[in-house]
């Protein structure tokens, strides 16, 4: 049986650690979702539209990653797309009860839906989007932390 499973996240915008993350799911299963939340709570600083071409842009040498914007609940999702396996990425310890109570949260409204915990690479354990908006906002270099073919993009926009 082919293996689908979902990255899902707010992605505002892609960091080179989301890009890790899809990288090694793309080699350990068959299909990657990368699921984009279109209806965050915090205010987003890039559309859904912004931070799905960035994805796609940065993900296009995997022949089996598919990125799409979603609405409501994951779970609901997840079952929508036939996909029982959830992956993510944890950075420290600090991700770990947010990330727990997602999963079981998730598992509550979903039985049949597991969530699989990639370790972060050590290189990008500090890296986040806010981090990555709050440095370019303020002029910084933000060259190593997200994927150099969309740079001038999150650049332009963030300036
Ligand atoms: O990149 P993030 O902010 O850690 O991603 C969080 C995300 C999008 C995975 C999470 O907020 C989510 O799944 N939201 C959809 C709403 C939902 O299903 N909520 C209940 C489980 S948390």
């Amino acid at each position: 049986m082919k293996t689908k499973v979902i990255c899902p996240g707010s992605f505002d915008p892609v960091t080179i650690g989301h890009i890790d993350i899809i990288s090694r799911a793309s080699g350990m299963f068959d299909h990657v979702i990368v699921a984009v939340l279109n209806n965050l709570v915090k205010n987003p600083s890039f559309t859904t539209d912004e931070r799905i071409a960035l994805l796609k842009q940065a993900t296009k040498e995997f022949d089996n990653v598919e990125i799409v914007g979603f609405d409501g609940l994951l779970a609901d999702y997840a079952k929508k797309r036939g996909v029982n396996v959830i992956v993510k990425g944890l950075r420290a310890v600090s991700d770990f009860e947010y990330e727990f109570q997602q999963a079981l949260t998730n598992k509550k409204l979903n039985p049949e839906l597991e969530t699989v915990f990639l370790t972060s690479n050590a290189e990008y354990m500090y890296l986040s989007s806010s981090m990555v908006k709050q440095v370019a906002s303020l002029g910084g270099d933000i060259s190593s932390f997200v994927p150099q073919c969309v740079h001038d993009i999150i650049i332009e926009r963030l300036k």
